[in-house]
């Protein structure tokens, strides 16, 4: 019963590190599989199809296109290099893709439900900060911080 549970569980988990990988797989012809380049969050048995799946998501749920996190083409700008780690948002997008599989893994995942309530098992995703802009919260709150809690210092880029 608790087994079943966490197989759910873990299968849920497989999926929210792709945002969100509804598979296909069912009622799509097998073309030739497209090849991953540069994969470094996705798990190794990702296929192209899920990532892209996984894609589609992500620009809905921050509303941006993709050229916000891929590069265009050298040769051909008109076009997007989906490989490409030159657009410096595809590294912060690769944290937040780690920094919301982390939530999911070490807390969410603590959460116990029973065989009855396993439906309602929710997770993380890029929309449940973002809501359909790349930058959640927008301006920086107005309120000052509670008492005793310290507001981290936003350091230059020399580091400390
Ligand atoms: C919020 C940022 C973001 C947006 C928007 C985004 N991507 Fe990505 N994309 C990534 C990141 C990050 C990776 C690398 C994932 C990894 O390293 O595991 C990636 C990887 C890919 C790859 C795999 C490339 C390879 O072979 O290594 C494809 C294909 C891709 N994206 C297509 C798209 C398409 C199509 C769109 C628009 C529908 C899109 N992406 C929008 C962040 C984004
Ligand atoms: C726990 C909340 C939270 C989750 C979950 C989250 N983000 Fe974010 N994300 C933020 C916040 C807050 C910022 C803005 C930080 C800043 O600008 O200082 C941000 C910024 C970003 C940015 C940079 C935007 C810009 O214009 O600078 C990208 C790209 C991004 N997130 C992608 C993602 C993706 C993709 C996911 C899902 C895999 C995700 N985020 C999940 C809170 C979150």
């Amino acid at each position: 019963m608790i087994l079943q549970h966490r197989k759910k569980l873990n299968l849920l988990l497989v999926l929210t590190i792709a945002g969100a990988l509804i598979t296909q797989s069912f009622n799509v012809r097998q073309q030739q599989p497209k090849k991953l380049k540069n994969i470094k969050v996705f798990p190794a048995t990702a296929t192209y199809q899920e990532v892209d799946h996984a894609m589609d998501q992500y620009k809905v749920d921050l509303g941006v296109k993709c050229n916000y996190c891929h590069a265009p083409e050298k040769d051909n700008p008109r076009k997007m290099d989906m490989p490409s780690d030159e657009n410096p948002m595809k590294e912060v997008a690769r944290n937040m893709i780690r920094m919301t599989d982390d939530l999911n893994k070490k807390y969410i995942a603590t959460i116990k439900h029973t065989e009855q309530d396993t439906t309602k098992i929710q997770l993380v995703t890029c929309n449940t900060c973002h809501r359909g802009v790349p930058k959640p919260f927008g301006k920086a709150p107005a309120a000052t911080p509670p008492q005793g809690l310290q507001v981290p210092k936003i350091v230059g880029t020399s580091g400390k």
